[in-house]
């Protein structure tokens, strides 16, 4: 009877998880038509320091979420890279970074993403990462799996599951680096030649949030970053985690806790692998 009752209230959980995660994904999807509507326009760009860069779209986005989350969970804290970026999570907390890979933006490159995460009791429990340029939407929601969907909202949505490779010379690796790499290129460039030397290849798309939603669909099989923040990563981590794949600090073993010292996530099987890449 116990286990009966703990598994109704586990199922309510969820149904009310994935019903916020609808909700959430209509106004991420509805902003997404504000970065395409500045698309082809020139960009307004502001410096937070030296190549770390702010647009006017960066803060469109970030406004119109953050209005409409408000309507979605009225009592969420809401933690968004550019406007309240120091702010505690509650028992529930919105993390938003409005538009992840903005150099990518300010240059015109698609690898653009608004990435949101849903907080919930210590954990992450729904993950969206839209990217509107390349009309693709992923999601995740905490024991429901991990999905795509490619082009408009009525598109099937298609479940995602990590890749099987189970030897560095055949993964395909994803990294990026931190605004602050010119103080620390030494080990930035170790990790890499490590990488470079060991496995297939490595790949820098410039947007964290898209780098583990692309492991999660099975295009890496190893992302690895020092540096990053809740926003870049409270999505991306759930989907990678929901597609069956394994995201620790950098030593493989720590659980990772939106540690700056660094994420790395992977199919599972090469985990240990990819540890010893950054192990310098
Ligand atoms: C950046 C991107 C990039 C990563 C940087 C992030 P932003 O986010 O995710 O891939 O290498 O460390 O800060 O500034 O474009 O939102
Ligand atoms: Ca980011
Ligand atoms: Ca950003």
């Amino acid at each position: 009877m116990k286990r009966l009752k703990g598994r109704f209230f586990y199922g309510a959980q969820m149904q009310q998880t994935e019903e916020l995660c609808a909700a959430a994904k209509n106004a991420v999807r509805e902003a997404g038509g504000i970065i395409l509507e500045h698309w082809h326009k020139p960009r307004t760009i502001r410096f937070k320091g030296r190549i770390d860069l702010v647009t006017a779209t960066d803060l469109a986005v970030e406004e119109f979420l953050r209005n409409a989350l408000k309507r979605i969970l009225p009592d969420a804290v809401f933690l968004g890279e550019e406007t309240s970026p120091d702010a505690s999570l509650g028992k529930w907390a919105w993390i938003l970074d409005p538009v992840d890979g903005t150099t990518n933006f300010a240059h015109g490159l698609p690898f653009v993403a608004t990435s949101l995460g849903l907080w919930h009791d210590g954990k992450v429990v729904a993950g969206i990462v839209n990217n509107p340029v390349m009309g693709e939407c992923f999601w995740a929601v905490r024991g429901a799996g991990a999905w795509r969907q490619c082009g408009g909202s009525d598109a099937a949505p298609v479940r995602l599951g990590v890749t099987t490779t189970g030897s560095l010379a055949d993964a395909l690796v994803a990294t990026g680096f931190p605004y602050s790499v010119a103080e620390e290129s030494g080990d930035v460039l170790a990790w890499l030649k490590n990488s470079l030397e060991q496995c297939r290849g490595v790949r820098r798309y410039g947007a964290a949030a898209l780098d583990l939603a692309y492991l999660a669909a099975g295009h890496y099989d190893i992302f690895y970053e020092r540096g990053l923040k809740p926003w870049d990563t409270a999505a991306g981590w759930l989907l990678v985690e929901e597609a069956g794949g394994r995201v620790t600090a950098f030593d493989g073993r720590s659980a990772y806790a939106f540690d700056p010292l660094g994420i790395l996530a992977t199919n599972g099987v090469l985990h240990g692998a990819a540890a010893g890449l950054l192990a310098v």
